[in-house]
């Protein structure tokens, strides 16, 4: 048992057992190995929900004054609310989740005995599908940039220090639509000051870098990945989990001490399982979509064992970039030198470990990585820039929307994915940022919804076909 305090270990049990119920089955019957495995899992779990690696965003006073800064009428109803209630409107606003055992406290922000919360790995990474916690699904409705602008105007009048995410913002942007972050350029442009082994160098800093917005990828894929990342480039392995820590108050010493967390951490993320579809299918109308997968996209994304005999199969298959046809502003946005160096770095492991990787050409990757499908019904909005919100969309290139903008929370169990309204534009008038960023624009650089036109191939009836299959990966 590796709780850092005894308190939370207290306050994390119950939720702690909803989750591993969640994630299923597993270790069952493999002796003390699989204890063994399963503690280290444990542990790593708690470590993503309380362990602040990086320095503070913001503490309670801050988080409890965001509702100043909103618009009316949603302000005026704040300040009527009780503090409870405030506190549930701005984890709304800024798409985060209540944690089940202290809803005054956020599932995506590590949160101290003193009050100051610290944005943790889950911000990004732990998110909700029909109001279901589910572990290792992305934060889709992340508002990071909002988030950071209201935080920063709040300290500005309460005459709080700010923090990295502060300044940070003022030099790139951290996300332009809800749910996305620039989550990549943060990392090459803190990569850029530090070498090989992750000692801080002094380098001006660059202006030139190619922001764009990423939808994090789900977790529970983990486990099938030799290569991270949308063009597949850098080895999987604890020390690469780390790359988010890289602030410049961390150097070397402290990502050596760290080094068993994220062991802890990547334990954790291997034994994560895909989530079951929870709603009726229609099996027979799945049984005629499973040969039309196996023939139209199985080459890609491989099998997944859904009958007996049917190995399960993942080919971790690059498609060529003017194959997929699908946004290139991530492909051309990290240059072969910036591959290079994180992939001879400390995080791609020691030498041993890098030799046994075959990273030989990885520098230089040809497009994009097909992901593997299982629990793809949860985990909306797809694609690498997160710009087609439902799996009907997806398999009808022609009818993706320009402009869609979400629910809050709702699922759409009929095209399987984000309850959307389309546009054929962004609406008329001037919107405030923070409403600006709630609708996905994919005439916007970075966020185009074109190519993956494979589902063309299909007719009418075999897409719905299909469509039913997926909801059984
Ligand atoms: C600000 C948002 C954000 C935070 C915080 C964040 N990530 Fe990510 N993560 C992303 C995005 C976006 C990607 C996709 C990057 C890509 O494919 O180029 C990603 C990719 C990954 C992947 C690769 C998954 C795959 O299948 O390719 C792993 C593993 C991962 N993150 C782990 C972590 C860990 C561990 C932490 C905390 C130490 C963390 N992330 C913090 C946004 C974030
Ligand atoms: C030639 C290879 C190839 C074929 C064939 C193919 N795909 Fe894909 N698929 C990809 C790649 C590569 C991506 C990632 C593209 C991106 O993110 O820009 C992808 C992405 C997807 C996604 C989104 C995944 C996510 O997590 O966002 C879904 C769903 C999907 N494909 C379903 C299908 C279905 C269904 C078929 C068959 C009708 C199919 N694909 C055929 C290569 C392929």
């Amino acid at each position: 048992m590796a709780c850092l305090l005894a308190g939370l270990c207290l306050l994390f049990q119950p939720f702690r057992l909803a989750l591993a119920a969640e994630a299923g089955e597993r270790a069952a019957g493999e002796g003390r190995g699989g204890d063994r495995r399963e503690g280290e899992s444990q542990r790593g779990w708690e470590l993503l929900l309380t362990r602040a690696y990086l320095p503070a965003d913001f503490d309670q006073e801050v988080f409890d004054a965001l509702w100043t800064t909103w618009e009316e009428p949603l302000r005026s109803r704040a300040e009527g609310a009780p503090v409870e209630e405030r506190r549930r409107m701005a984890m709304e606003r800024y798409g985060l989740s209540p944690h089940p055992d202290d809803p005054s406290r956020s599932l995506q922000y590590a949160v101290g005995e003193d009050g100051r919360w610290t944005m943790s790995c889950l911000a990004c990474h732990q998110g909700q599908v029909e109001g279901r916690t589910i572990p290792g699904l992305p934060n889709s409705n992340y508002a990071l940039e909002t988030l950071t602008e209201e935080v920063r105007s709040v300290k500005v009048r309460l005459r709080k220090p700010f923090g990295h995410m502060d300044m940070g913002s003022l030099l790139l942007p951290l996300g332009t639509t809800d749910g996305t972050t620039n989550a990549v350029m943060f990392g090459v442009a803190l990569m850029r000051h530090r070498d090989k082994e992750l000692n801080v160098v002094s380098r001006p800093p660059r202006f030139d870098l190619a922001h764009h917005d990423m939808d994090a990828p789900a977790w529970w894929h983990y486990s099938k990945r030799r290569f991270l990342y949308a063009d597949a480039f850098a080895p999987t392995g604890h020390r690469m989990l780390m790359q988010f820590l890289l602030v410049k108050e961390n150097g070397p010493e402290r990502f050596a001490e760290w080094e068993e967390d994220f062991v802890a951490i990547e334990t954790w993320l291997k034994q994560l399982q895909p989530p079951k579809f929870p709603g009726a299918i229609d099996a027979a109308l799945a049984a005629r979509g499973r040969p039309l997968f196996l023939s139209h996209c199985a080459t890609c994304h491989g099998t997944y064992g859904s009958e007996p005999g049917e190995p399960a199969d993942y080919p971790e298959r690059i498609v060529a970039i003017d194959e997929i046809g699908t946004d290139r502003a991530r492909f051309d946005s990290l240059a072969a030198q910036e591959r290079l160096d994180l992939n001879d770095s400390w995080f791609a492991g020691d030498a041993t470990a890098r030799a046994a990787a075959d990273l030989a050409g990885r520098e230089t990757p040809v497009g994009y990585v097909a992901p593997p499908l299982d629990g793809i019904w949860a985990s909306a909005p797809y694609l690498h820039n997160g710009s087609v919100p439902t799996l009907w969309h997806l398999l009808h290139p022609a009818a993706r929307p320009v402009v869609w903008k979400r629910s809050p929370t709702g699922y759409d169990r009929v095209k399987m994915g984000l309850e959307v309204e389309e546009m054929p534009a962004m609406p008329a008038g001037k919107l405030l940022p923070s409403q600006r960023r709630r609708h996905f624009d994919t005439r916007r650089p970075g966020k185009s919804a074109a190519g993956h036109d494979f589902p063309d191939a299909l007719t009418e009836d075999e897409k719905t076909a299909v469509l039913e299959y997926l909801k059984t990966l």
